[in-house]
């Protein structure tokens, strides 16, 4: 019953579900019965043992704690109390491989288990989130009509439905959470150009952002960026961004995102650059040791950076990151057998969750549209429109590195698409260094087979498959 648990409570009993709510600590479940229990139908339940006994069967119980041992815990005290075919919803950030180990354990019980990954943050809970479940699908059937209709909604359709079984759920919100770390560094590095090379002070940037809200960049993080950075620290009268310590914090998902892309072997290097960025931010005392220690004989000459440059560059940069992203559910999909489609993300995302995005329609109809693209940079329309926004990108890129203004997250996309359009990569080189110093092999392009050259002998190539 801590704010996202006490919302999602709130949003089921506003839509006329009647909803028992329990509280380790009793106070938490009364205040909200006390404060809010004209909103619907409330049993206050102040034990777990009247929490199962007040549930109809089979019973639905979301568990929204903090992710981690915590989840184990009520698990552990959860199950014994109940009957076989109840249905556990862990609606936290739990990470997916725990969520496929308690679906499994519980399974053997014959507990049904849910990992219900949920974004839209306090207001979202409340009013509708996007809802991430995963779990088989005869639980689906007992818990989807619960969760679809407290989801947010775009044109009558909900944003939620089943992804996939055991973990595929909070798999999916883990990369969501990704993107989102990558959506809000490119914000950050879009403001730091504004303002170091443009010049402009954080009023006038929340201008620029408000202004593209209305454009193609229209999303939810767009829109709070204007917000925050309108916003003057009350005691100082100071722009708000310039008192808050310069040190972005993470609570595990971004980290999880680029531990799994490792292991899938898939670039998602916007999210991995932003997830860097955070911890840069932290090293407090490596920053300041070395921005004493370097002594630079020349500081960068400065560069012109163009408002409407920055507009194209975030957008391309941004569909560059979504597309990283969606890749990574279609490799992790294959991985764990998951059949998710992708399409069905891009929906239930455009509204409800942090992400939210105008531009989530569009990947929505590029998606149906070209199932087999193995890319959504390979779709037509955003080929297209990250062609024609490359060379605003690459002046952005230019103009960052030329100033001096860190932007990790514009040079990593960049590269990754030119990486992508590169007829020759160097790989060809690092191949050869392989087989060097390790006899590790290579392939050749004119015909089929593994090779090793003999580098320490005549240097005659051998066939080595
Ligand atoms: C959401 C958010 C939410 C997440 C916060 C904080 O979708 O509603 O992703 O689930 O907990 O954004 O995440 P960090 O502390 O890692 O930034």
């Amino acid at each position: 019953m801590a704010v996202m648990g006490r919302n999602l409570a709130r949003n089921f009993a506003r839509h006329g579900f009647r909803v028992a709510v329990h509280n380790r600590t009793t106070s938490k479940a009364e205040s909200l019965v006390r404060d809010f229990g004209d909103e619907g139908d409330f049993t206050l339940a102040r034990s777990l043992e009247d929490l199962v006994g007040a549930l109809e069967r089979p019973r639905r119980i979301v568990v929204m704690v903090k992710a981690g041992e915590g989840t184990d815990a009520v698990i552990d005290e959860l199950v014994p109390l109940l009957d076989e075919g109840d249905i556990v919803a862990d609606a936290g950030n739990a990470h997916f491989a725990d969520t496929r180990r308690r679906h499994d354990a519980l399974a053997e019980k014959g507990i049904r288990y849910a990992g219900v990954g949920v974004s839209g943050g306090e207001v979202g809970a409340l009013e509708g989130p996007s809802i991430m479940p995963g779990c088989d699908g005869d639980t689906y059937a007992e818990l989807g009509p619960f969760l679809e209709v407290a989801s947010a909604h775009v044109d009558d359709e909900p944003c939620c439905t089943l992804i996939g079984p055991d973990g595929a759920g909070h798999f999916v919100k883990m990369v969501h959470n990704g993107i989102e770390y990558s959506d809000m560094q490119l914000i950050a590095e879009t403001y730091d150009l504004l303002r170091g090379p443009g010049g402009q002070e954080p009023a006038d940037i929340a201008d620029v952002f408000r202004e593209w809200n209305g454009t193609e960049l229209e999303s939810y993080l767009v829109e709070i960026a204007a917000e925050v950075l309108s916003h003057t620290d009350g005691d100082t009268g100071r722009p708000f961004v310039d008192v808050v310590r310069d040190a972005a914090e993470q609570k595990g998902t971004g980290r999880w995102t680029v531990q799994t892309a490792l292991d899938l072997g898939v670039p998602v290097t916007g999210i991995a650059e932003a997830t860097m960025a955070r911890s840069t931010s932290g090293d407090t005392e490596r920053r300041s040791a070395v921005r004493e220690a370097l002594e630079v004989a020349q500081e960068p000459a400065g560069a012109e950076v163009s408002v409407d440059d920055l507009r194209q560059a975030l957008y391309a940069a941004k569909v560059v990151s979504y597309a990283q992203g969606l890749d990574m559910v279609r490799d992790g999909s294959a991985e764990h057998d998951w059949d998710i489609d992708p399409a069905d993300l891009s929906r239930i995302w455009r509204d409800g969750c942090i992400i939210r995005a105008r531009l989530l329609g569009d990947i929505t109809d590029a998606v149906e549209e070209h199932r087999d693209a193995p890319s959504l940079l390979a779709t037509p329309t955003f080929a297209a429109a990250v062609a024609d926004r490359l060379p605003a990108l690459r002046r952005v890129v230019t103009a960052a590195v030329a100033s001096g203004t860190p932007a990790p997250v514009y040079s990593a996309v960049l590269a990754y698409v030119d990486a992508l359009r590169a007829e020759r990569l160097p790989a060809a080189l690092v191949q050869g260094l392989r087989d060097y110093f390790g006899a590790h092999t290579y392939e050749r392009v004119d015909r089929e087979g593994t090779f090793h050259t003999l580098w320490a002998e005549d240097r005659s190539e051998v066939d080595a498959g």
